[in-house]
């Protein structure tokens, strides 16, 4: 393919991604900005496949066609609730793949590149390689504690800063030693070195990290697998690849932002790793006492008699399944009138965006899906606030208890609400492990069972 050619092609990918990222930021746009997204990709790999620095293409197929088939397979098989881990996976791949293109980079470089422009490049081998080594083994140590092989405990080693700031220092002055004595034998020893240091590095902030703030750690780990692709991108003179890189660097870095604001977290902090975890007075409290049950006929008939209704979604919809059923529920309410709106936090579930995707996928209407700050301030108006398998993201003590876990994250105040009634199976804590006296409060109920029963319940007790 001529040179000019795949120029143009590299244009349109990099056009596409960006009117792919544009659609992406609303949801009634979505499925198109994801078709840009893939229609750009496939001319990306295509234009790649096609480009004159494809030497063999056994080689090529070798790689490709299997690896296409374990991704199909694997995202296939995957189910919803597993997505964060999957994506915590591919992320992980980033990261190897920029480590091991800097090694190729540096094993293979450009005999006449000299001087400045050599100094340049081992710069660029450097940096790529110690982000995709962090990002490598901060996104295995995300997957494991979102998969539960690990625990979502952060780990607090004494002078945990201090350590992380030693490798730091450590591997800029490798990363000097490198520019100036880059023989192949020494060259490739700092290399290795340099990649276990920043390995061990990824590996230690993401450690420190608790349960809680898992989802911001998840999507700053987007945000470095992207600067780990651009660094790839600089090393293979592949302009594409660059900037497809800074846009799911600096799009992961805003989500990221977006979410510590979410959470009440410190963004600086985040990237530093083991944020919102230091100077806990003590144990959270902890809270027992009765709760008031009740039964899904009952529920049916407070949703009937409410005028407005709000209906928070959690990680336990995702589990049972229950949206397409909720959704039944919600059309048979709006026919008789009653106002039924969503409340969604934006950590509700396991991923960015899970409630939104769920709903969206039982073709919830999207103006009736609102933000938490859309309509936190409407709570105290609302007859009933249905609380279906959330926990966290609606636990008061977020604002009452400086040693919580989570505390200082805003949550969805339902207990402001005439009456909150809570679907879960039992009275398990959520993801950040922490009581929720919410459950014993007068005006709440609790309706035990799986989220997706209980709702089939209502919707066969609900007359249409
Ligand atoms: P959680 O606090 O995790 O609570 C979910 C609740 O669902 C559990 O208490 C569980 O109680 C219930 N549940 C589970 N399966 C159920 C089923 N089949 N039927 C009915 N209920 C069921 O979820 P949340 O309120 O959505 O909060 C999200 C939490 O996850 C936050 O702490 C957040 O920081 C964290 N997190 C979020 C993300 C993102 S990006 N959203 C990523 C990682 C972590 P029972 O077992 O008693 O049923």
């Amino acid at each position: 393919m001529h040179e000019s050619l795949v120029i143009i092609a590299y244009l349109v990918a990099a056009v596409l991604f960006i009117l792919s990222l544009g659609g992406l930021s609303k949801q009634t746009t979505a499925g198109r900005g994801n078709l840009m997204g893939m229609i750009g990709m496939g001319l990306a790999l295509l234009t790649a496949v096609l480009s004159d620095q494809v030497a063999l293409y056994s080689w090529l197929i070798a790689a490709m066609i299997p690896a296409a088939i374990i991704g199909a397979v694997f995202a296939a098989r995957v189910q919803m609730t597993q997505m964060p881990q999957l994506v915590a996976l591919l992320h992980s791949f980033v990261g190897a793949a920029a480590v091991l293109v800097g090694f190729a980079s540096f094993v293979d470089h450009d005999p006449e590149l000299v001087g400045s422009e050599l100094s340049v490049h081992l710069i660029e081998i450097f940096i790529g390689i110690g982000v995709g080594s962090i990002t490598f083994t901060g996104s295995i140590i995300a997957c494991l504690k979102l998969n539960g092989n690990l625990s979502g405990t952060p780990l607090m080693l004494p002078a945990r800063h201090l350590l992380n700031l030693i490798i730091l220092g450590a591997t800029a002055a490798l990363g000097a030693w490198f520019v100036i004595d880059h023989e192949l034998s020494t060259g490739i020893t700092i290399l290795i070195i340099a990649t276990v240091l920043t390995g061990i590095l990824g590996i230690h902030m993401v450690m420190a990290i608790g349960g809680a703030d898992m989802p911001v750690v998840v999507s700053m780990l987007n945000s470095y697998s992207g600067w780990a692709a651009a660094a790839a991108g600089f090393m293979l003179g592949n302009d594409l690849l660059i900037i497809t890189g800074a846009l799911v660097g600096s799009s992961g870095a805003i989500l990221s932002y977006i979410m510590c604001k979410g959470m009440n977290r410190s963004f600086i902090s985040v990237i530093l790793g083991g944020f919102g975890t230091d100077g806990g007075g003590g144990p959270a409290a902890t809270y027992d006492g009765d709760v008031i049950p009740i039964e899904a006929d009952a529920t049916t008939e407070l949703l009937e008699n409410a005028k407005r209704v709000v209906i928070i979604p959690g990680y336990g919809m995702a589990v049972a399944q229950a949206q397409h059923a909720l959704a039944e529920v919600v059309r048979k309410l709006v026919a008789k009138g009653i106002e039924v709106r969503f409340a969604i936090h934006p950590v509700a579930g396991r991923l960015p965006g899970h409630m939104n995707v769920l709903l969206a996928e039982a073709n919830v209407p999207y103006d009736i899906v609102l933000e938490m700050d859309e309509i936190n301030d409407d709570l105290p108006d609302t007859d009933v606030a249905l609380v279906i398998g959330a926990n966290d993201i609606v636990n008061p003590s977020a604002e009452t208890d400086p040693n919580s876990p989570i505390a200082g994250m805003p949550v969805l105040q339902v207990w402001k609400s005439g009456q909150a009634i809570v679907m879960k199976r039992g009275m398990a804590s959520g993801y950040a492990g922490v009581d929720n006296p919410l459950f014993f409060n007068e005006n709440t109920a609790m309706l035990f069972g799986d989220a997706k029963d209980n709702i089939d319940k209502i919707n066969a007790a609900l007359q249409s």
